[in-house]
């Protein structure tokens, strides 16, 4: 399928090209962007949700499946990115939200029996965001089940009439041309009929989770055993030929039961390794032996890929990630190397995610021509530099990111992990070898003939040493 070894880049939208200088990214304003991504070597693009919604979770707290939200412009505006996007060769994918809604859905008045309700709070779950899963509704007086900001509340995949709605809203977006999915938190989707408190922990959590939620064990607020049911539906609404990207939060070995239907699901052992090399090949290594495995390291919500993985290793990580075999994810800004920032002016998000979300850096101009106006996030701690200026130097990350992805389309579609040690992680494929070094000294390697490409100048002027903090992409004579 197309999406066998592509690479996928994620578009934040709020954060990517303002066009009509409110300070807000926007459709028309992505659009004019899209010749940069092609201009990578991606094979598609991933929008964050551009749905109306009153943003308290900046789009996942969607209050229209069906339409586009003002700020972002148009459905006619969406379809034009949509033509565009196709006479680029980028496929394009929508951010869709099947866990929940915002509580400004018309739905949550007009079909209560979508969602999932108690006469008071029915167990002990937690939501992601911290506190109580469940919220009082002030109309009603009872309480509705929201597994993130209590503006979310959770839909009943139970409910086959809610599946119908669900799947109306899926085949709207494919009749418009849309080619797949990124679907957000489904470990979520599908909740315990019997609601059952979850039980205590008994160790510690195996990715990272809100410490007030961390001392239960999911046993029945996650990961439900009849989640294939909803995912199905999802399936059977979309049809085989539309990719199903999943974000499961959990790790890579509990994801069987949602690669029987969806395409492709998020490594998060992956991402949240960062610079520890033992910890990533380790998630690597069991990555390679799950088909389905999206290759992500950085994405919205949590920290940028230099921070993640320390600045001294973020061009050795860029590499690896984009010669893994599989699907990689580059989310904005990667190519340029973006961290973490601190934006100045006053918190916009409640989770705290502002400083991975910063918007883009295109050129020298004021706010380096994001918007002409005031943007969301203050651009003036971000120190990377623009797209223009890394455009005119040949040693810059975004040159290195271009290269890499041009080196991946001609390396196999498979891969070992041979060796992880000291800081290195050495990958063998059928006629090359990958090799970095997040560590502090020097690592050996395997033979390979001619580099390709190089994490830093200079690596790989002696294929039996990956220098510290280095790495490359090295081809085998057959
Ligand atoms: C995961 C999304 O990526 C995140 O941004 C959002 O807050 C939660 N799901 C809830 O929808």
């Amino acid at each position: 399928m197309w999406w066998d070894n592509a690479v996928i880049y994620q578009v934040y939208l709020r954060s990517f090209q303002d066009s009509d200088g409110d300070g807000v990214g926007d459709l028309p304003g992505a659009l004019s962007r899209l010749e940069h991504i092609a201009g990578l070597g991606a094979d598609a693009v991933w929008l964050s949700p551009v749905y109306p919604s009153p943003n308290h979770d900046f789009g996942y707290d969607v209050s229209d499946f069906t339409d586009v939200d003002p700020s972002f412009g148009t459905l006619a505006d969406l379809d034009a990115l949509i033509v565009r996007a196709h006479e680029l060769g980028l496929r394009v994918l929508l951010d869709f939200v099947p866990c929940h809604t915002s509580t400004e859905h018309r739905w949550f008045r007009e079909h209560p029996e979508y969602y999932v309700w108690a006469d008071e709070p029915a167990n002990n779950w937690r939501a992601a965001f911290g506190g109580s899963a469940w919220g009082e509704d002030s109309v009603t007086g009872r309480y509705y089940l929201h597994s993130f900001f209590p503006e979310q509340a959770d839909l009943d995949w139970h409910n086959p009439e809610l599946r119908a709605a669900m799947g109306d809203a899926l085949r709207f977006w494919v009749q418009r041309g849309i080619d797949g999915f990124r679907l957000d938190a489904l470990d979520r989707l599908m909740k315990d009929r019997e609601l059952r408190d979850d039980p205590p922990a008994s160790g510690p959590p195996a990715l990272p989770t809100d410490p007030a939620d961390a001392v239960l064990e999911h046993r029945y607020s996650r990961n439900s055993p009849d989640v294939s049911r909803a995912l199905q539906a999802i399936r059977d609404a979309v049809g085989d030929d539309i990719l199903l990207v999943g974000e499961v939060y959990l790790p890579t070995g509990e994801l069987g039961p949602y690669l029987e239907v969806l395409d492709i699901v998020f490594s998060f052992d992956a991402l949240h390794a960062g610079g520890d090399a033992a910890e990533l090949a380790a998630a690597i290594d069991s990555g390679l032996r799950t088909s389905g495995t999206g290759w992500v390291l950085s994405n919205h919500d949590f920290s940028r890929l230099p921070t993640r993985s320390g600045a001294d290793n973020a061009r050795a990580a860029s590499l690896l990630l984009l010669s893994l075999p599989g699907t990689a994810f580059l989310f904005q800004g990667d190519e340029l190397g973006m961290a973490d920032a601190t934006p100045s002016g006053p918190p916009q998000d409640r989770h705290g995610r502002d400083g991975f979300r910063m918007p883009m850096r295109w050129d020298e101009s004021p706010h380096a021509g994001f918007t002409t106006g005031t943007p969301w996030l203050d651009t003036a701690n971000e120190p990377v530099p623009s797209v223009a200026e890394q455009e005119r130097d040949p040693q810059s990350t975004l040159a290195l990111v271009r290269a890499a992805i041009g080196v991946r389309q001609r390396l196999g579609s498979e891969a070992d992990l041979i060796e992880a040690r000291d800081g290195a992680i050495i990958l063998e494929g059928e006629d090359s070898v990958v090799a970095v070094n997040f560590g502090d000294g020097a690592a050996s390697a395997p033979p390979g003939d001619h580099v390709e490409l190089a994490a830093n100048p200079g690596d790989g002027d002696d294929l039996t040493v990956v220098p510290a903090h280095g790495g490359w992409v090295a081809r085998r004579d057959r």
